[in-house]
């Protein structure tokens, strides 16, 4: 049986975190995958998560099951931190997954069985795990224009072009914030003419927020999606706790479903647990009873948003050095795009042949489609890291 499997290709983001540890080289640098580190190299278990799993461990009495959903007061919570006041809650379900990739295949199987002819459209680029999650629930997918490697920005008028095209058996995925992999995130008003767009064609919205907190803030990166969300009557969305919680390997996510009413909604999640139980059965609890903790404690809460808020301002001040750098070694604005990038990411504009390069000869890691994780980033490294984005380009 096993004589007919072919040699799978690597992932290309995760086989770079091999590749990064194995590299005896003292100077290596690692930008490839999406992991927040602090000024010391490190990713640190964050001091609110820190006490919750004190917390968590010290009165939990079980290891019983959970239950198919997960938990549901994590279920709640989660809901609250990414739609806040949003008047849908009575057509909105929610339930645990492992991990925001979790949630993408979960409603990737959900459309598949609701809708089998589903087309799903991506950003062009998106996340370098879009396109295989959707195609493995079963789905077609197809691209749409969103990044200018002119202006490094988001080509807004293409993009609504392109998904004046699409039409009810469509779902459109958006990155709820900070774009993965290109740092380019479309304003309040591209967000508003897509909501008018979706209700005109008839296609469903589907968000995928993983970075909420580390573009604009906790309630200005959901703030598109809010607004979307108080309009349209179905639409999709993926979350995850890796990295505003720091739970990484926790595999801490969710997938939402809002619907017309609440029938339809109860319907979704009904299939949603019969995926589940012939899938995973049921999410690993720690991640979420720790999420769960933080966000039903005041004190918690304001710890985490406030270790939250020092990230998202390093972030800052990271791309804003790394510019700076970049413009006196280089002598040009040519990478000044940087500093209007969201989030961890950025794309340098470089071919697969120039991140090698990087690699190869200067250790430095990013991934194949030109991505840096800026949040990989040090601010000892920055000079070294800089002049060889110099010498490549
Ligand atoms: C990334 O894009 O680096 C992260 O989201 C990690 C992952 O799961 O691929």
């Amino acid at each position: 049986m096993l004589s007919h499997l072919s040699t799978p290709a690597l992932d290309p983001i995760l086989s770079l975190s091999v590749a990064f540890r194995q590299d005896p080289r003292p100077e290596k640098v690692d930008l490839g995958i999406g992991v927040y580190k602090n000024s010391q190299g490190e990713t640190p278990i964050m001091q609110a998560v820190q006490q919750a799993q004190k917390w968590v461990v010290e009165t939990q009495t079980t290891k019983s099951y959970v239950g198919l959903a997960g938990c549901e007061e994590f279920n709640q919570s989660i809901a609250k931190l990414v739609l806040g006041e949003t008047p849908v809650f009575d057509r909105l379900t929610a339930i645990q997954t492992p991990g925001a990739s979790g949630a993408l295949r979960m409603l990737g199987d959900l459309m598949r069985v609701a809708q089998p002819e589903t087309t799903v459209w991506l950003t062009n680029p998106s996340y370098i795990n879009h396109k295989p999650v959707m195609e493995a629930a079963g789905l077609k997918v197809k691209y749409y224009a969103y990044f200018s490697s002119q202006s490094k920005m988001v080509d807004v008028e293409r993009m609504l072009d392109d998904l004046s095209q699409a039409g009810p058996k469509d779902v459109v995925l958006l990155h709820g914030c900070c774009h993965n992999p290109t740092g380019a995130d479309i304003d309040f008003s591209a967000w508003q003419a897509i909501t008018e767009l979706a209700l005109k064609q008839g296609f469903t919205p589907f968000v995928d927020i993983a970075y909420q907190g580390f573009g604009g803030g906790l309630e200005e990166d959901a703030k598109g999606l809010r607004h979307m969300a108080a309009q349209v009557e179905e639409m999709l969305i993926t979350t995850s706790c890796s990295k505003n919680f720091g739970l990484y390997r926790e595999r801490t996510g969710a997938a939402i479903v809002l619907g017309k009413n609440a029938q339809e909604v109860a319907n979704a999640r009904g299939k949603m647990l019969t995926l589940a139980r012939s899938t995973y059965t049921m999410p690993p609890a720690h991640g979420a009873a720790l999420v769960k903790t933080v966000l039903q404690s005041e004190a918690l809460t304001s710890i985490w948003k406030q270790e939250l808020n020092e990230m998202q301002h390093r972030l800052l001040s990271l791309r804003q050095t790394l510019c700076n750098e970049l413009r006196n070694q280089h002598n040009t604005a040519q990478f000044d795009f940087i500093e209007n990038h969201k989030g961890m990411f950025t794309v340098l504009g470089f071919s697969a042949e120039q991140m090698h390069h990087l690699r190869e000869e200067f250790a430095i890691y990013g991934v194949a489609d030109g991505r840096i994780n800026i949040a990989g980033l040090t601010e000892k490294d920055i000079p070294y890291v800089a002049e060889a984005i110099v010498k490549v380009s």
